[in-house]
Protein backbone atom coordinates (compact mmCIF):
# COMPACT_ATOMS: atom_id res chain seq x y z
CA UNK A 1 0.00 0.00 0.00
CA UNK A 2 1.21 3.50 -0.85
CA UNK A 3 2.27 5.62 2.00
CA UNK A 4 -0.22 8.12 3.30
CA UNK A 5 0.32 11.51 2.28
CA UNK A 6 -1.46 12.86 6.07
CA UNK A 7 -2.01 9.96 8.45
CA UNK A 8 -3.66 10.37 12.04
CA UNK A 9 -2.98 8.26 14.46
CA UNK A 10 -4.68 7.91 17.92
CA UNK A 11 -6.02 11.02 18.00
CA UNK A 12 -7.86 12.78 21.02
CA UNK A 13 -9.32 16.07 21.79
CA UNK A 14 -11.25 17.20 24.72
CA UNK A 15 -13.22 20.60 25.20
CA UNK A 16 -13.22 20.77 28.79
CA UNK A 17 -14.63 17.40 30.14
CA UNK A 18 -16.42 16.95 26.37
CA UNK A 19 -14.40 13.83 24.82
CA UNK A 20 -15.03 15.24 21.32
CA UNK A 21 -12.58 13.12 19.27
CA UNK A 22 -11.64 9.40 20.85
CA UNK A 23 -9.04 8.23 19.16
CA UNK A 24 -9.19 8.51 15.66
CA UNK A 25 -7.03 6.67 13.28
CA UNK A 26 -7.40 8.09 9.53
CA UNK A 27 -4.67 7.68 6.48
CA UNK A 28 -5.09 9.99 3.43
CA UNK A 29 -3.42 8.38 0.42
CA UNK A 30 -1.78 10.08 -2.21
CA UNK A 31 -4.39 11.13 -5.34
CA UNK A 32 -7.25 10.10 -3.09
CA UNK A 33 -10.73 11.69 -2.30
CA UNK A 34 -11.65 10.63 0.80
CA UNK A 35 -14.98 12.05 2.43
CA UNK A 36 -15.40 12.21 5.95
CA UNK A 37 -19.28 11.83 6.86
CA UNK A 38 -21.29 11.67 9.98
CA UNK A 39 -24.23 13.00 11.86
CA UNK A 40 -24.33 16.79 13.16
CA UNK A 41 -22.11 17.11 16.19
CA UNK A 42 -19.48 13.93 15.69
CA UNK A 43 -16.43 16.13 15.53
CA UNK A 44 -16.09 16.68 11.81
CA UNK A 45 -15.24 20.20 11.73
CA UNK A 46 -12.96 19.71 14.97
CA UNK A 47 -10.99 16.98 13.44
CA UNK A 48 -10.49 19.44 10.84
CA UNK A 49 -9.12 21.84 12.96
CA UNK A 50 -6.85 19.48 14.14
CA UNK A 51 -5.48 18.69 11.04
CA UNK A 52 -4.99 22.50 9.87
CA UNK A 53 -3.53 23.39 13.50
CA UNK A 54 -6.46 26.12 14.47
CA UNK A 55 -6.31 23.37 17.15
CA UNK A 56 -3.86 20.71 18.87
CA UNK A 57 -4.34 17.06 20.07
CA UNK A 58 -4.12 16.41 23.64
CA UNK A 59 -3.07 12.74 22.59
CA UNK A 60 -2.01 11.02 19.40
CA UNK A 61 0.19 12.02 16.61
CA UNK A 62 -0.54 13.74 13.14
CA UNK A 63 1.79 13.36 10.29
CA UNK A 64 2.05 14.90 6.68
CA UNK A 65 4.38 13.21 4.75
CA UNK A 66 5.48 11.63 7.69
CA UNK A 67 6.86 14.66 9.26
CA UNK A 68 4.63 15.72 12.57
CA UNK A 69 2.56 18.35 12.24
CA UNK A 70 0.54 18.20 15.33
CA UNK A 71 2.23 20.92 17.53
CA UNK A 72 2.72 23.51 14.14
CA UNK A 73 0.73 26.85 13.95
CA UNK A 74 -1.43 26.64 10.77
CA UNK A 75 0.93 29.33 8.82
CA UNK A 76 3.37 26.39 8.81
CA UNK A 77 0.92 23.66 8.45
CA UNK A 78 0.07 25.11 5.29
CA UNK A 79 3.73 25.82 3.97
CA UNK A 80 3.98 22.13 4.26
CA UNK A 81 1.31 21.37 1.70
CA UNK A 82 -1.44 21.71 3.29
CA UNK A 83 -4.28 24.05 2.35
CA UNK A 84 -7.85 24.64 3.84
CA UNK A 85 -10.34 26.65 2.30
CA UNK A 86 -10.43 30.19 3.38
CA UNK A 87 -13.94 31.97 5.29
CA UNK A 88 -15.53 33.78 3.04
CA UNK A 89 -14.47 37.07 5.04
CA UNK A 90 -10.98 36.57 3.89
CA UNK A 91 -12.44 37.92 0.27
CA UNK A 92 -12.17 41.52 -0.58
CA UNK A 93 -15.34 42.19 -2.04
CA UNK A 94 -14.11 45.35 -3.33
CA UNK A 95 -11.41 44.19 -5.61
CA UNK A 96 -11.93 42.56 -8.63
CA UNK A 97 -11.56 38.44 -8.48
CA UNK A 98 -8.04 38.29 -10.73
CA UNK A 99 -6.83 40.80 -7.44
CA UNK A 100 -8.24 38.56 -4.74
CA UNK A 101 -6.30 35.43 -6.39
CA UNK A 102 -3.10 37.51 -7.30
CA UNK A 103 -3.10 38.48 -3.68
CA UNK A 104 -2.86 35.34 -2.23
CA UNK A 105 -0.26 34.00 -5.34
CA UNK A 106 1.66 37.20 -4.71
CA UNK A 107 1.60 35.50 -1.03
CA UNK A 108 2.70 32.25 -2.25
CA UNK A 109 5.89 33.93 -3.19
CA UNK A 110 6.23 36.13 -0.55
CA UNK A 111 6.22 39.05 -2.45
CA UNK A 112 3.82 41.46 -0.70
CA UNK A 113 7.48 42.70 1.24
CA UNK A 114 9.59 43.33 -1.30
CA UNK A 115 8.49 46.00 -4.48
CA UNK A 116 11.89 44.70 -6.68
CA UNK A 117 10.72 40.93 -6.67
CA UNK A 118 7.48 41.82 -7.26
CA UNK A 119 8.41 43.82 -10.06
CA UNK A 120 10.19 41.07 -11.73
CA UNK A 121 8.20 38.51 -11.26
CA UNK A 122 4.68 39.85 -11.15
CA UNK A 123 4.35 38.33 -14.86
CA UNK A 124 4.43 34.45 -13.01
CA UNK A 125 2.25 35.70 -10.55
CA UNK A 126 0.16 36.97 -12.98
CA UNK A 127 0.02 34.05 -15.28
CA UNK A 128 -0.57 31.60 -12.43
CA UNK A 129 -3.30 33.86 -11.41
CA UNK A 130 -4.76 33.38 -14.94
CA UNK A 131 -4.24 29.91 -14.25
CA UNK A 132 -6.14 29.29 -11.33
CA UNK A 133 -8.95 31.01 -12.46
CA UNK A 134 -9.36 29.17 -15.25
CA UNK A 135 -9.39 25.64 -12.81
CA UNK A 136 -11.88 27.51 -11.08
CA UNK A 137 -14.53 28.35 -13.54
CA UNK A 138 -14.36 31.99 -12.87
CA UNK A 139 -12.28 33.12 -16.20
CA UNK A 140 -14.87 34.86 -17.34
CA UNK A 141 -15.54 36.72 -13.92
CA UNK A 142 -12.05 37.96 -13.97
CA UNK A 143 -12.62 41.75 -13.66
CA UNK A 144 -16.27 41.43 -11.74
CA UNK A 145 -15.56 42.80 -7.70
CA UNK A 146 -15.43 39.90 -5.63
CA UNK A 147 -18.53 41.31 -3.47
CA UNK A 148 -20.91 40.79 -7.03
CA UNK A 149 -19.77 36.80 -7.26
CA UNK A 150 -23.28 34.88 -6.39
CA UNK A 151 -22.81 32.55 -3.44
CA UNK A 152 -21.16 29.52 -5.31
CA UNK A 153 -18.78 31.74 -7.43
CA UNK A 154 -17.30 33.21 -3.79
CA UNK A 155 -16.97 29.76 -2.50
CA UNK A 156 -15.36 28.70 -5.57
CA UNK A 157 -13.25 32.01 -5.48
CA UNK A 158 -12.13 30.80 -2.02
CA UNK A 159 -10.89 27.48 -3.37
CA UNK A 160 -8.77 29.46 -6.18
CA UNK A 161 -7.55 31.52 -3.23
CA UNK A 162 -6.56 27.66 -1.37
CA UNK A 163 -5.29 26.69 -4.30
CA UNK A 164 -2.80 29.40 -4.55
CA UNK A 165 -0.29 28.12 -2.34
CA UNK A 166 -0.05 25.15 -4.44
CA UNK A 167 -1.28 22.58 -1.85
CA UNK A 168 -0.63 18.90 -2.11
CA UNK A 169 -3.59 17.98 0.15
CA UNK A 170 -6.93 19.79 0.61
CA UNK A 171 -9.49 19.69 3.28
CA UNK A 172 -13.06 21.21 2.38
CA UNK A 173 -15.63 21.29 5.20
CA UNK A 174 -19.12 21.33 3.87
CA UNK A 175 -18.47 23.31 0.77
CA UNK A 176 -21.67 22.63 -0.75
CA UNK A 177 -23.75 24.07 2.18
CA UNK A 178 -26.65 26.08 1.07
CA UNK A 179 -26.06 25.21 -2.30
CA UNK A 180 -28.72 24.65 -4.93
CA UNK A 181 -28.48 21.46 -6.59
CA UNK A 182 -27.72 23.41 -9.89
CA UNK A 183 -24.47 25.27 -7.52
CA UNK A 184 -24.10 22.06 -6.10
CA UNK A 185 -23.65 20.21 -9.32
CA UNK A 186 -20.69 22.94 -10.51
CA UNK A 187 -19.15 22.47 -7.38
CA UNK A 188 -18.52 19.07 -7.93
CA UNK A 189 -17.12 19.41 -11.40
CA UNK A 190 -14.86 22.11 -9.81
CA UNK A 191 -13.80 20.15 -7.24
CA UNK A 192 -12.84 17.22 -9.48
CA UNK A 193 -10.78 19.62 -11.68
CA UNK A 194 -9.08 20.95 -8.69
CA UNK A 195 -8.43 18.02 -6.95
CA UNK A 196 -6.35 16.30 -10.05
CA UNK A 197 -3.00 15.63 -9.04
CA UNK A 198 -3.66 16.09 -5.33
CA UNK A 199 -5.56 14.34 -2.18
CA UNK A 200 -8.61 15.58 -0.55
CA UNK A 201 -10.09 15.12 2.19
CA UNK A 202 -14.10 16.71 2.35
CA UNK A 203 -16.72 16.52 4.97
CA UNK A 204 -19.91 16.93 3.38
CA UNK A 205 -23.29 15.96 3.83
CA UNK A 206 -25.09 15.81 0.40
CA UNK A 207 -24.67 11.87 0.31
CA UNK A 208 -24.72 11.73 -3.63
CA UNK A 209 -22.05 13.95 -3.82
CA UNK A 210 -20.41 11.70 -1.29
CA UNK A 211 -20.55 8.93 -3.05
CA UNK A 212 -20.00 9.91 -6.54
CA UNK A 213 -16.63 12.15 -5.52
CA UNK A 214 -14.92 9.75 -3.57
CA UNK A 215 -12.70 6.80 -3.50
CA UNK A 216 -12.94 6.27 0.24
CA UNK A 217 -15.54 7.20 2.93
CA UNK A 218 -14.97 7.37 6.26
CA UNK A 219 -17.55 7.34 8.97
CA UNK A 220 -17.01 9.58 12.47
CA UNK A 221 -19.80 8.93 14.99
CA UNK A 222 -19.16 10.80 18.30
CA UNK A 223 -15.46 10.97 17.44
CA UNK A 224 -15.29 7.69 16.68
CA UNK A 225 -14.54 6.19 12.93
CA UNK A 226 -16.18 3.39 13.22
CA UNK A 227 -15.56 2.48 9.35
CA UNK A 228 -13.05 3.10 6.32
CA UNK A 229 -14.02 2.03 3.08
CA UNK A 230 -14.82 1.99 -0.60
CA UNK A 231 -18.10 3.56 -1.48
CA UNK A 232 -19.08 0.37 -2.06
CA UNK A 233 -17.83 -1.08 1.28
CA UNK A 234 -19.75 1.79 3.05
CA UNK A 235 -22.68 1.35 1.79
CA UNK A 236 -23.28 -2.48 2.60
CA UNK A 237 -21.51 -1.88 6.00
CA UNK A 238 -24.28 -2.97 8.72
CA UNK A 239 -22.56 -0.57 11.50
CA UNK A 240 -22.94 2.53 9.28
CA UNK A 241 -26.29 1.55 8.49
CA UNK A 242 -27.47 1.55 11.91
CA UNK A 243 -25.54 3.78 12.82
CA UNK A 244 -25.54 6.12 10.68
CA UNK A 245 -26.64 6.05 7.21
CA UNK A 246 -29.66 4.61 7.56
CA UNK A 247 -32.69 5.34 5.51
CA UNK A 248 -30.64 8.58 4.21
CA UNK A 249 -29.40 6.57 1.33
CA UNK A 250 -31.83 4.25 -0.55
CA UNK A 251 -29.42 2.83 -2.87
N1 LIG B 1 -14.17 25.19 20.62
C1 LIG B 1 -15.08 24.36 21.16
N2 LIG B 1 -15.36 24.41 22.48
C2 LIG B 1 -16.27 23.58 23.03
N3 LIG B 1 -16.95 22.65 22.35
C3 LIG B 1 -16.74 22.56 21.03
C4 LIG B 1 -15.80 23.41 20.36
N4 LIG B 1 -15.79 23.08 19.04
C5 LIG B 1 -16.69 22.09 18.89
N5 LIG B 1 -17.25 21.77 20.09
C6 LIG B 1 -18.24 20.72 20.29
O1 LIG B 1 -17.71 19.54 19.75
C7 LIG B 1 -18.74 18.76 19.15
C8 LIG B 1 -18.37 18.45 17.72
O2 LIG B 1 -18.45 19.64 16.95
P1 LIG B 1 -18.01 19.70 15.43
O3 LIG B 1 -16.63 19.21 15.30
O4 LIG B 1 -18.32 21.06 14.94
O5 LIG B 1 -19.03 18.63 14.78
P2 LIG B 1 -19.43 18.40 13.27
O6 LIG B 1 -18.57 19.23 12.40
O7 LIG B 1 -19.26 16.92 13.05
O8 LIG B 1 -20.88 18.77 13.18
C9 LIG B 1 -20.02 19.55 19.30
O9 LIG B 1 -20.72 19.05 20.39
C10 LIG B 1 -19.53 20.95 19.54
O10 LIG B 1 -20.46 21.67 20.34
MG1 LIG C 1 -18.95 20.72 11.03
Amino acid sequence: MKEPVLSLQSVHKSFGQAHIIRGVDLDLLPGERHAVIGPNGAGKSTLFHLISGQLAPDKGQIRLNGKSIKDLPPHRINHLGLGRSFQITNIFPGLSVFENVRIAVAQRHGLQYNLWKLISRARAVNEQTEHLLEQVMLGEKHDTLAGELTYSEQRALEIGMTLASDPQVILLDEPMAGMSREETDYMVSLIREVTKGRSLMIVEHDMDVVFSLSDRISVLIYGEVIATGTPEEIRSDRRVQEGYLGEEVSV
